[in-house]
Order: C-alpha cells, then sequence, then structure tokens
C-alpha cells in the first residue's frame, strides 16, 4: 500500500527556539500515536536552513523526519547562498522540498533550475518533494494540466532511474498557497489523477503506484478530511496551519486507522 506523507513547510518563519517549542508541542500529541502513524503514514517538519540543527536536536528520538526547503545542485563551489546535500544530511535531512511556488514566482526559478534541483536531491540519495501547480490566470484559462504536467516533465527530466522511489510530487495551486482558498477535492482529484499517469509513463506502473501525490495550499484541519478521503491525494504539503502543534498533529492524524 502506498503510504502517505504529511510535510510542514515552515518557510521563512521561526528562530531555532520557537522551532525547539513547536517540536515539542507536535511531539507531545503525536509522539503517543507512533506506532499507528507507523503503519501508513510518514511526517516530516521543514525549517529553514538556520533552524536545522534544533529541530534535529528536537527530534531526536522521534520517527518524525527532518526536511530542508531547498538545495542546489552541485556538490560544492562558488554558489553563494546555496546549501549542497551534503551540508543537509550532516543534519540528518531526509526530504528536500525544490520548485515551491515562491521559489518559482518570487525568485523566478525555472522549470529546468527546478529539474535540476531535483535531480541533485536524488543523486543525494535525499527524498525530493517537487512542487507544480498553475496560477489563477493559468486555471481561467483552461491551462491548469498543461502547466502542471510541464512543470512535472522538466522537474523530473534528470531523475534516474534508482532516484524514481525516493520522488514525492506535490500539487500545489499557487491560488490556494497563503489564500485560505484550497483547492476542492474534486479539483485536486482531476489533477492529481493527471500526475499519476504522467508518473506512470515516467517510470513505470510499478514505481508510479508506490508514489505519494501531496495536495498543499491553504490545507486546514477543517478541510483536510474530505482532500484525504480522494483516493490520489497521498498526504499534505502545509504551510500557516502547520506553525500550530495541534492544527499540525490534527492534519497529520487525518483519517488514521
Ligand atoms: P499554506 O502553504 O498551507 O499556508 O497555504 C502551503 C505551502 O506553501 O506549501
Amino acid at each position: 500500500m502506498r503510504r502517505k506523507l504529511f510535510a510542514a513547510n515552515w518557510k521563512m518563519n521561526l528562530t531555532p527556539t520557537e522551532g525547539r517549542a513547536l517540536i515539542a508541542g507536535i511531539r507531545a500529541i503525536l509522539d503517543p500515536l507512533a506506532a499507528r502513524l507507523a503503519r501508513d503514514r510518514d511526517v516530516m517538519v521543514a525549517p529553514a536552513f538556520p533552524v536545522l540543527a534544533a529541530a534535529a536536536q528536537a527530534l531526536a528520538g522521534s520517527s518524525i523526519a527532518l526536511g530542508a526547503q531547498n538545495m542546489h545542485f552541485e556538490e560544492k563551489g562558488a554558489f553563494t547562498g546555496e546549501v549542497s546535500g551534503a551540508m543537509l544530511r550532516s543534519f540528518g535531512v531526509s526530504y528536500v522540498i525544490v520548485g515551491h511556488s515562491e521559489r518559482r514566482h518570487i525568485f523566478g526559478e525555472s522549470d529546468e533550475l527546478v529539474g535540476k534541483r531535483a535531480a541533485g536531491v536524488a543523486a543525494a540519495r535525499l527524498a525530493p518533494i517537487l512542487c507544480v501547480g498553475e496560477t489563477a490566470d493559468e486555471r481561467d484559462r483552461g491551462d491548469t494540466l498543461g502547466v502542471v504536467l510541464r512543470q512535472l516533465q522538466a522537474g523530473l527530466a534528470g531523475i534516474a532511474d534508482d532516484g524514481a522511489k525516493r520522488v514525492v510530487i506535490a500539487y500545489e495551486p499557487v491560488w490556494a498557497i497563503g489564500t485560505g482558498r484550497n483547492a476542492t477535492p474534486e479539483q485536486a482529484t482531476i489533477v492529481h489523477g493527471a500526475i499519476r499517469d504522467a508518473l506512470r509513463d515516467r517510470f513505470g506502473a510499478a514505481t508510479a503506484n508506490e508514489l505519494p501525490i501531496l495536495y498543499g495550499g491553504s490545507v486546514t484541519p477543517d478541510n483536510v478530511d474530505s482532500l484525504m478521503a480522494k483516493p490520489d491525494i497521498d498526504g499534505a504539503l502545509v504551510g500557516g496551519a502547520s506553525l500550530k502543534a495541534d492544527s499540525f498533529a490534527r492534519i497529520v492524524s487525518s483519517g488514521m486507522a
């Protein structure tokens, strides 16, 4: 059975002290549920780079994984402001978000650059969480699947076969991120189905059927259950609602057996 993933994207929030406190709050709720969570889902938190060390300490002994919000594809060199896979691995990072819409739209990251980052993450034996999603204009033009599938193809272009099994996709419509306006389960299902088909074409059905496709964009404790009830929605990438222990823990526990 395909595992779910519930991932917290803290973005540029929380100091090390605040991050430690939030993780302590999340663990107070989730540690007692660890055996049940482990049956069918993984949990990850992605702090900003300077908070990784504190977060790693606070996560010691838990099954919650550590993630990063970006990564460069070269192993080392003159790339001011960037970090490498080896650096992230040294903190115990296992997932890296790439191609988040804020990277694409605020910092101008192209499909090609995102593809190089995703390939670099996979080559570093880390799990790339490749984010894809259309803007409101693109949706209004009827271009949602065109945009998402283009971003997906470019994002996966450099992933070698041995990296395929670590790939996670996050469908995050840009108009839903941080707006309080989530995609309906029906809207998300159409896109998730198209992503699954494209993953089958790219990696073959056996691999593609095991890869989690997350939904992200204004996920809250109130809307998570209806989204997770859909067969191709395999978890969530959560921004705002991941900054409070009780709301993130509630999202993580959605539909738990
Ligand atoms: P949001 O952000 O949950 O605050 O909408 C999601 C994301 O950007 O990953």
